[in-house]
């Protein structure tokens, strides 16, 4: 029995949500488990009504749950920053999900802006790190608001966080077993103190404990350039919380957009939450016209990791026969509704 916090959140989370969970009912039938569901309201409407972003109770209850499934946090009428700090980041940090877990995988079907280049070149992981870094509100102003005003954000990164992330990795590289080909990407040109720390680490880590993995090394801008230019050259990436942000977006493009692009919030010793990693797209809120195939495949995510990877492999594989199916990945182009789409996986399952 498998107890699953929901929170629908902002914008097209809670629609595209629906379909996530319309596929868990089906799977559910399907695989013979059983499971059930909490909804909860946190996010903007909840902000603005009650000026509460997360009661305090809430961190303590969603640690009884076996996962969390998350639409998306982000509200127009909210300043930026409050709901992404007092719901999305503080339950990353306080539920020490310390992988942030970004496949960047183009299925068959799906476009890619990168010319010449399909689903056998672009299929690779990254594995952010996501509980440090300058994520972690270190710093501070100084004189702030006068003309001699200092802002100061610090990257925090510590050879305990730095350790376990690339253990991480380096154990999915394995585990994956394809290329066994790990990359990090840094900045040890200019970063001299955060990424010497990480490069150490690798390199002792991999010299003691896999001798079977590869180990690469990129910097930030040349990863990029790479995952343009020859994305095929990545098996698995490892990086800090602020360049996997950003290196995270440039993938979910060459795999077909925020439309399917997913990712985990993972704490391998305890509550993980899983989501589609586009916003809450406030501009087709309510029109039935989002793609829900990345919170679908946030919920096979969320399956394997809850150990029942032969479900997670059904609704991989239905997301793959329905791609084919959709004129576009995008918001209103699909040739299909949000819960058509819903629909065809689950028929497809
Ligand atoms: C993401 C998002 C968040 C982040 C924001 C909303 C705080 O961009 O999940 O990648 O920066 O981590
Ligand atoms: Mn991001």
């Amino acid at each position: 029995m498998y107890k699953i916090a929901v929170i629908g959140g902002d914008g097209t989370g809670p629609e595209v949500v629906r379909e996530g969970l319309k596929v868990l009912e089906a799977a559910a039938s399907k695989f013979g488990f059983r499971y059930e569901t909490v909804m909860y309201d946190f996010g903007g409407e909840r902000y603005l009504r009650t000026g509460e972003v997360l009661p305090d109770s809430a961190v303590d209850e969603l640690r009884q749950f076996d996962a969390i499934y998350l639409g998306a946090i982000g509200h127009p009428e909210v300043k930026p920053g409050i709901l992404e700090k007092g719901i999305l980041l503080r339950l990353r940090f306080e539920l020490d999900q310390y992988i942030n877990l970004r496949p960047v995988k183009l299925y068959p079907g799906v476009e890619t802006p990168l010319k010449d280049k399909g689903p056998a070149d672009i299929d690779f992981v990254v594995v952010r790190e996501n509980t440090e870094g300058l994520y972690s509100g270190s710093g501070g102003f100084l004189r702030r608001g006068t003309p001699n005003e200092v802002a100061i954000q610090e990257s925090v990164n510590t050879r305990f966080g730095v350790e376990r992330c690339l253990r991480y990795a380096l154990e999915l590289t394995r585990k994956r077993n394809k290329e066994r080909k790990l990359t990090l990407c840094g900045k040890t040109n200019v970063l001299t103190y955060a990424f010497d720390l990480w490069e150490r680490v690798f390199n002792e880590l991999g010299d003691a404990e896999y001798p079977d993995i590869t180990r690469d090394y990129a910097h930030v801008d040349a990863t990029v350039m790479w995952m343009v230019k020859n994305p095929e050259w990545f098996d698995v990436i490892v990086t800090d919380n602020m360049f996997g942000d950003i290196i995270t977006d440039l993938g979910a493009m060459i795999q077909g957009g925020m439309g399917i692009a997913a990712g985990g919030n993972i704490n391998p010793e305890g509550v993980s939450m899983f989501e589609p990693i586009g916003g809450s797209a406030p501009k087709y809120t309510g029109k039935n016209m989002i793609n829900p195939l990345a919170a679908i495949s946030a919920l096979g995510m969320m399956l394997d990791t809850l150990g029942n990877s032969e479900a997670a492999t059904a609704v991989e594989q239905a997301i793959m026969k329905v791609c084919p199916m959709l004129d576009s990945m995008a918001a209103g182009r699909m040739g299909y509704t949000t819960s058509e789409v819903g629909d065809l996986v689950c028929e497809n399952l």
